[in-house]
């Protein structure tokens, strides 16, 4: 059984090969309609469950679309909606799902959900984003900035902000990919120690620099994320806001980094808060490639996963 649950957990080399093949099937589309199908349909005849226990935009629709343009059925399903919303377990509704359905992927809060289904299901689980990680996401960034820039290895990454899941699956990609990766944020928004150390256990140069000024210098990819993610509670808005006003990141910063770096974001962005509407539309910026590797980097995780 193969699911796709952490980059972390999955073996580097069979990383590589579905960036190579994400990279693959997007120049194989060459610009076709984006609801016609393409040329292989290996999945053909697969049934695939988007369970969604929070909101998406980007997640819910790439897979739904990348799915279809294997020539596969998608169904989605709201958690709330669901018996799981309503008592029963997460090993019981991995049970019944796997009678009905080729594949899982799964968006919810507690790691622990991810596992248990993962643990109990006789189909591949995927990583939708929980509260500790989102390896999806971070699998597109590595697509787009290798489309823009050639490969990551060695290059220099650097996020700033919230020290949240985005981050963390950010850091097992340096890990795995073999990039370095500098973090700016304030203190108590550090990323989780075992990331940490598990990207500088594999040989990434990994940095916590408080000064954002000082982190950005030689960067060739610049990152931020919300500072308010899903999970947090709304009532540390506003001390998030205070803690991390200083980490915006804006022409100023970007200055700072080299001349040709990059900008990401996982959107849902918020404008003039963790960045600026210059950056965002400006010529560093490549959100907007970012959202749609999503869509091509997933139908190679789903390739992977079904093993077709
Ligand atoms: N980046 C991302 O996962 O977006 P959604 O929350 O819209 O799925
Ligand atoms: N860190 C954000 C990412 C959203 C795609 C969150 O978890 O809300």
């Amino acid at each position: 059984m193969k699911h796709f649950l952490d980059i972390h957990t999955t073996a580097a080399p069979d990383l590589r090969q579905m960036i190579d093949s994400a990279h693959a099937m997007k120049a194989a589309r060459n610009g076709r309609p984006r609801g016609t199908p393409d040329d292989d349909q290996p999945l053909a005849g697969q049934m695939v469950a988007l369970i969604f226990e929070k909101p998406s935009t980007r997640t819910r629709v790439s897979f739904d679309v990348g799915v279809r343009q294997l020539g596969g059925q998608t169904m989605v399903l709201s958690g709330k909606e669901m018996q799981l919303g309503h008592g029963e377990t997460i090993a019981d509704t991995a049970r019944v799902l796997s009678r009905y359905v080729d594949l899982i992927m799964i968006r919810t809060f507690e790691e622990a959900t991810l596992q248990e289904m993962a643990e109990h299901a006789t189909v591949p689980v995927i990583n939708g984003l929980t509260n500790r990680t989102h390896p999806c996401q971070i699998m597109a960034d590595v697509m787009t900035y290798e489309e823009h820039r050639g490969p990551i290895a060695g290059k220099k990454v650097v996020w700033s902000g919230d020290g949240n899941n985005v981050c963390a699956s950010f850091l097992h990609a340096a890990g795995q990919f073999g990039f370095d990766f500098t973090f700016t944020g304030p203190e108590p928004l550090d990323p989780e120690r075992e990331w940490l150390d598990f990207a500088r256990s594999k040989g990434s140069d990994v940095q916590v620099v408080r000064d954002p000024a000082q982190a950005v210098a030689g960067a060739d990819l610049v990152v931020a994320d919300t500072w308010v993610s899903m999970h947090d509670p709304q009532s540390a808005r506003e001390r998030r806001h205070n803690q991390l006003r200083g980490y915006q990141v804006n022409e100023a910063l970007m200055a700072l980094a080299k001349p040709d770096a990059l900008f990401m974001h996982c959107l849902p962005a918020h404008r003039d808060d963790e960045v600026t509407s210059a950056v965002m539309d400006g010529p560093h910026s490549v959100v907007f490639d970012e959202a749609e590797n999503r869509l091509h980097a997933q139908k190679a995780v789903l390739r992977w996963c079904l093993g077709v």
